[in-house]
């Protein structure tokens, strides 16, 4: 059985992701704030064919909470054939008006625990890579197009997003040799609760749809473990395809 943690599973495109691995009979550990949302989250999964759904409540922002998800994971697992990092705040305005709260809270969210997460984490996927030499194992971060283009109001956001990319790049120099794989995908708006805010100016039949990015990471998932894929751009049709 291959085996995924999943953040930011309680909605939007890390819902689409961890329904769609259960659906491929991944064992998931899945986490957001809520206990409630994960304990119907795990009950969806479980139905949908995933063989054992761990739920835990962690704050992106808290380091030690963190620690104890993939412990969790470890304990039910062992090892770990996917890091899905989809969990993240969406942060706009302009920078010079941009309060510390939300600059700390923003790369707190977004960049501090991905790093976190792919540290402690490193010793369960290289345990499933050597255990699954066809497939390796992989990490996949939700970044965002604002990583790669920038984007006015987003100086914060962006500049989260295109450190993740770089984290992406250097955990497949140093891993990838190990079998460990690393990939960022970096779209333009999705249709999820994190865009709704602009849906009056971008029409969310417009957006990218969730199921995209989701399958995005099922070819992800399938590839062997002899490819690596660092990045992976996803712009909106009838836009310059530079912008979010
Ligand atoms: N939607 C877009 O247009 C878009 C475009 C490019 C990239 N992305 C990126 O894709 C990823 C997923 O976005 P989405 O559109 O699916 O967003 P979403 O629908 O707003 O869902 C965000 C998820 O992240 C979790 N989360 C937020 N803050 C958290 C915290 N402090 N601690 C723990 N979990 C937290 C939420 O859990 P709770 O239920 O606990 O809130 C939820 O599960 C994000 O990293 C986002 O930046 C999104």
């Amino acid at each position: 059985m291959r085996t995924a943690l999943i953040t930011g599973a309680s909605r939007g495109i890390g819902h689409g992701i961890a329904v769609e691995l259960a659906r491929q009979g991944f064992g998931l550990t899945v986490t957001s704030r809520r206990d409630e949302d994960l304990t119907a989250l795990a009950a969806e999964l479980t139905d949908t064919g995933a063989p054992g759904v761990v739920p835990v409540a962690a704050d992106l922002g808290d380091r030690t909470a963190l620690a104890a998800v993939i412990d969790r994971h470890r304990q039910t697992y062992a090892t770990m054939d996917a890091l899905i990092l989809s969990g993240g705040v969406g942060t706009g305005g302009a920078l010079e008006t941009l309060p510390a709260h939300r600059v700390d809270k923003t790369i707190a969210v977004n960049l501090t625990s991905a790093i976190a997460m792919v540290q402690t984490a490193l010793p369960l996927l290289r345990a499933a890579a050597a255990a699954d030499r066809e497939h390796g194992a992989r990490v996949i971060a939700l970044s965002s197009i604002t990583g790669v283009h920038a984007e006015r109001g987003l100086a914060v956001y962006g500049a989260s997003k295109a450190a993740l990319i770089s984290l992406m790049e250097t955990v497949n120099a140093e891993e990838s040799a190990n079998g460990v794989m690393a990939t960022a995908i970096a779209p333009a708006y999705v249709a999820t609760d994190m865009s709704a805010w602009t849906t009056d100016t971008i029409p969310a039949d417009t957006m990218i749809p969730v199921d995209d990015v989701v399958a995005v990471v099922r070819m992800l998932l399938e590839f062997g473990a002899t490819t690596s894929l660092t990045k992976v751009v996803l712009s909106r049709s009838g836009t310059s395809g530079f912008t979010a």
